[in-house]
């Protein structure tokens, strides 16, 4: 499979920071491994235009619905309209700050699916949930509700983020990253078939150029979706590189 490299800009980025795509693509004309970045919603045609065709682009987020009453949203259409391939749902700082739950995420991905968009599925336990050792049901759970029906390996990215390890420079160990993946990868595989073999499966949560060696060395983990880091081309190409060469 294409391993994937995903940079999240979050509420982060002003037109300004449309050289840093100038940037990577030009430091990065072929990649041997995936390359996305997802803007914010407002940057996300001008960046579509600026990362030239070896460089994908998403959204952050998209609503089920494919337009209507929705004061603020954007659809799934307008993403691709937009020229992105691929759309973020269910990242938890979603799932809390909008109070999105399984069947919301799930009703998401599946309006990025319909469109031809690749969903990357974001899931993660919080610190709470690690500690009461309920870390594979909750993140089982979550994969169960939010990863829809038509999931393929081409359609589809799960995106593994436990919650407190995001923006925190807290990162867990690498057996526990590979636990978790191998679960999702067990648990797709035994809902979706074989294909889900080459369903990718990225860490997220405070990578940065100096860890993602070992963490893309880890079982499962096919790529990374990466926040603070993806902002500078210098930090994501450093991680670009560590995937290339994992
Ligand atoms: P950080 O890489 O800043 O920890 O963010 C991770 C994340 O939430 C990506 O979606």
């Amino acid at each position: 499979m294409r391993k994937l490299a995903a940079g999240n800009w979050k509420m982060n980025g002003l037109g300004d920071g449309l050289g840093e795509i100038t940037a990577l693509a030009a430091a990065f004309p072929s990649p041997n491994c995936d390359v996305l970045i997802c803007p914010p919603a407002t940057l996300l045609s001008r960046m579509s235009d600026a990362a030239g065709s070896a460089i994908a682009t998403g959204a952050q987020d998209c609503h089920a619905k494919t337009s209507g009453a929705h004061t603020g949203d954007i659809s799934a259409q307008m993403v691709r309209d937009a020229g992105g391939a691929y759309v973020i749902v269910g990242h938890s700082e979603r799932r809390t700050d909008h109070d999105e739950t399984d069947a919301i995420v799930r009703a998401k991905a599946e309006a990025a699916l319909s469109t031809d968009l690749i969903a990357v599925v974001c899931v993660g336990e919080t610190l709470t949930d690690r500690e009461a050792g309920q870390t594979l049901d909750v993140v089982g759970t979550q994969v169960a509700g939010s990863v829809p029906d038509g999931a393929t390996a081409a359609n589809t990215v799960v995106a593994y983020e436990p919650v407190w390890a995001i923006g925190t420079g807290k990162v867990p160990t690498l057996e526990e990253i590979g636990e978790v993946h191998d679960d999702i990868r067990a648990r797709l595989v035994a809902r979706f078939g074989d294909d889900a073999k080459n369903i990718r499966l990225l860490y997220g949560g405070s990578v940065k150029a100096s860890n993602a060696n070992e963490i893309f060395a880890v079982s499962n983990v096919d790529g990374a979706l990466v926040g603070g880091a993806s902002l500078k081309a210098s930090d994501f190409g450093g991680i670009i590189t560590a995937l290339e060469a994992s």
